[in-house]
């Protein structure tokens, strides 16, 4: 008989308020401090989370930059539940639903013109592996199989798998995990503080920094590159702002030597700037977009990778009759409740205006932002579409304890704001009123008066 004593599930009981916080090992959180000091939600509407004290949190993150439409909204609630019920699931491979042709025909109409097809999946971390994959493919499928390196950027963010690491630029998310995917290089980052600093929207200053590509194109030779990945704007590293004529720029560069351009929309896509897409709102069009978050609202894991009609075309020219064009695919690829949620969602951000609100709301966020210009510790302050960033001065050799002692102070005083290194983000929901955006700002200078 085994030593091992069996465990039952009575321990497995749910208890809606949790006496042990040890088991869950918490992703990106400082597991020690968070169980000493616990800050847990148990409902949300509108603008506000509730804690388990029965504390409104002002949301001026939409959760992790997704929840665009706000909390709590029926309308998806009630299509996810109707839909679990009908069908619960469905295989993707050799097999659909009409929910998953229903999204991607509506994603597709939504994406810059020319980009009519859609790959499902099931979070940022998935889109991005999935792009690079189809990338490389794409590349083998046309003859060009020495097309294999992938260029990303520095301080770039792209989730959280080996091909995202390989390409993000942001040290702690790489170092620990091995050498990650060869083949990789990098574009220098767009931020520089002595000619941006205070900038408002788009920086004048650093479009021949995508120069840079020409650079890795002499190194290595275009006939090895098989394409570029960058976020329009680089979210979970601070908030930087790609300065006027950038994109643009690498647009060229990627033309004219045949390599891919990939855009990360995982932050940008759904309204965050106002328009569809990131590059709606730079008018560049890249090859593939990757998205996430705010294709169901946070509400359900979902992500897609949107592509050219040209890659697509090419897989379906390239291959042989029935056979499989694309080996790839998640067990829950188009998942019908993901779906139900996306299609909910979509009709809400069309029916209630969602994304003008947003290009409404811009030049108030903008001046709200701004007006945080001398509070103590600030350094820079950036805005885009609904979106803000606070950088902050670090404490010497201490870089980021600065931020975590506003973010816990925030919370403290009733608003949820995100910190990366010493940079506060913020990225309300887009049916933000103006007196919740005039309320965190109040609440963030209060903070940054009471911290060292
Ligand atoms: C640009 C970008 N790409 C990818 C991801 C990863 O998404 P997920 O956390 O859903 O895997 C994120 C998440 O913040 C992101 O901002």
């Amino acid at each position: 008989m085994s030593s091992i004593s069996p465990k039952s599930f009575e321990a497995t009981q749910f208890k809606p308020t949790p006496n042990n916080l040890e088991a869950f090992f918490m992703p990106f959180t400082s597991n020690r401090h968070f169980k000493a000091n616990p800050r847990l939600f148990v409902k949300a509407e509108g603008m506000h989370f509730t804690n388990i004290d029965g504390k409104q949190v002002l949301d001026a993150t939409a959760g992790l930059w997704c929840v665009n439409a706000g909390h709590g909204r029926r309308e998806i609630s009630e299509a996810v539940s109707h839909q679990i019920q009908e069908l619960d699931y469905s295989p993707p491979f050799q097999m659909g639903h009409p929910a998953a042709f229903e999204l991607a025909s509506r994603v597709a109409a939504l994406a810059p013109t020319g980009l009519d097809h859609v790959f499902f999946t099931n979070s940022g971390s998935e889109s991005v592996d999935t792009a690079l994959k189809i990338a490389l493919a794409y590349q083998r499928a046309k003859g060009q199989g020495t097309r294999t390196r992938l260029i990303g950027r520095e301080r770039g963010y792209h989730g959280v798998g080996f091909g995202g690491i390989s390409v993000g630029g942001m040290v702690n998310n790489r170092k620990w995990f091995g050498t990650a995917l060869g083949g990789i290089d990098h574009l220098p980052h767009t931020y520089n503080a002595k000619e941006m600093a205070y900038s408002k929207g788009q920086p004048a200053w650093g479009a021949h920094l995508a120069d840079d590509l020409e650079r890795l194109v002499a190194l290595h030779d275009a006939s090895s590159i098989a394409a570029v990945i960058v976020e329009p704007v680089a979210g979970s590293t601070g908030v930087l702002i790609p300065p006027k004529g950038y994109l643009e720029k690498l647009r060229e560069i990627c033309t004219k030597h045949g390599i891919l351009l990939i855009f990360d929309e995982v932050i940008c896509g759904f309204g965050r700037l106002g328009t569809n897409f990131g590059a709606d709102y730079f008018g560049v069009t890249p090859d593939l977009i990757t998205c996430a978050k705010g294709l169901t609202n946070g509400a359900i894991p979902m992500g897609g990778v949107i592509v050219s009609k040209q890659i697509y075309d090419t897989f379906m020219e390239t291959s042989a009759e029935n056979a499989i064009e694309l080996f790839h695919g998640y067990t829950y690829s188009a998942h019908p409740v993901a779906c139900a949620a996306g299609l909910a969602v979509l009709d809400i951000y069309k029916n209630e205006g969602l994304f003008d609100r947003v290009k409404e709301i811009t030049p108030y966020w903008e001046n709200a932002i701004h007006s945080l210009k001398g509070t103590r510790h600030v350094i820079d302050l950036r805005n885009i579409g609904l979106i803000g960033a606070i950088e902050l001065e670090s404490r010497p050799g201490k870089p980021g304890a600065r931020a975590m002692d506003a973010f816990l102070k925030a919370y403290e005083k009733g608003m949820l704001i995100r910190v990366t290194g010493d940079i506060i983000a913020m990225s309300p929901p887009f049916i933000v009123e103006k007196s919740h955006v005039d309320q965190a700002v109040s609440i963030l200078a209060d903070v940054l008066k009471s911290i060292d």
